[in-house]
């Protein structure tokens, strides 16, 4: 990028716990698709977690903090939320961020925060997702990008993306098909943020103005 150009990428921190495969699917749409970001940093709980590799493979900075380095939430909140800022971001990411981020750390970054989840919400907030899906025998399944509250996943619906639940699946199976539309909606929720196109409404997200049909998208396969 040009040294007198203003960089109008949006800056911004993935937090991780895990593999990271939303976190390669973002740094894979700002490689080869232009997505107008800057990821200024990756931050994970987990030491060991492969998507810090993943991180330091395309050159982005990495730091952990441990929370079992601390003694309550509220106080690993804060440390987090003190690196963030140093970072300069205006929007964090969480990408299979397996903790849950308390009032006072969400209504700092109002509006700011977005997570994706394995579940067409309202249906399956929380854990084992697929699993419940299976038992239930639902006919699709899929995932969601949300503004985060301080409700646990109940925040406004930003897109989701749909895969059949096919007779035969195993957990194994339907994950990795979620996965799949995971890795398309999180990339187009974020290039929508820095587009600038987003706004809520009464609960609701609106993508220039209206709600649109590119906020479900469904994959068959
Ligand atoms: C994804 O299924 C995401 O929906 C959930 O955690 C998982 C993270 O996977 N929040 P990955 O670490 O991005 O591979």
């Amino acid at each position: 990028m040009s040294s007198n150009r203003p960089d109008t990428r949006l800056p911004l921190v993935v937090l991780i716990s895990g593999s990271g495969s939303n976190l390669q699917a973002i740094i894979d749409a700002t490689k080869y698709q232009n997505l107008p970001i800057d990821i200024r940093a990756v931050v994970s709980n987990v030491a060991d977690a492969y998507g810090l590799q993943r991180a330091k493979q395309a050159n982005i900075k990495t730091k952990i903090i441990d929370h079992q380095e601390f003694k309550d939430r509220s106080i690993f909140d804060r440390t987090l939320l003190s690196a963030i800022n140093q970072y300069q971001a205006q929007l964090i990411v969480l990408a299979g961020f397996m903790r849950i981020l308390g009032a006072d750390f969400v209504s700092s970054f109002q509006g700011k925060i977005v997570n994706i989840h394995p579940s067409l919400l309202p249906a399956y907030p929380g854990l084992h997702t697929h699993q419940r899906a299976l038992k239930d025998k639902v006919r699709f399944h899929g995932a969601t990008v949300h503004f985060v509250t301080a409700q646990l996943d109940s925040g406004p619906i930003i897109i989701q993306g749909s895969v059949p639940v096919l007779v035969d699946d195993s957990i194994e199976q339907l994950q990795q098909r979620v996965h799949k539309v995971e890795h398309k909606i999180y990339p187009q929720a974020i290039r929508w943020l820095a587009e600038n196109r987003l706004s809520v409404s009464d609960g609701k997200v609106l993508l220039d103005g209206q709600q649109k049909s590119e906020q479900h998208i469904r994959i068959e396969d």
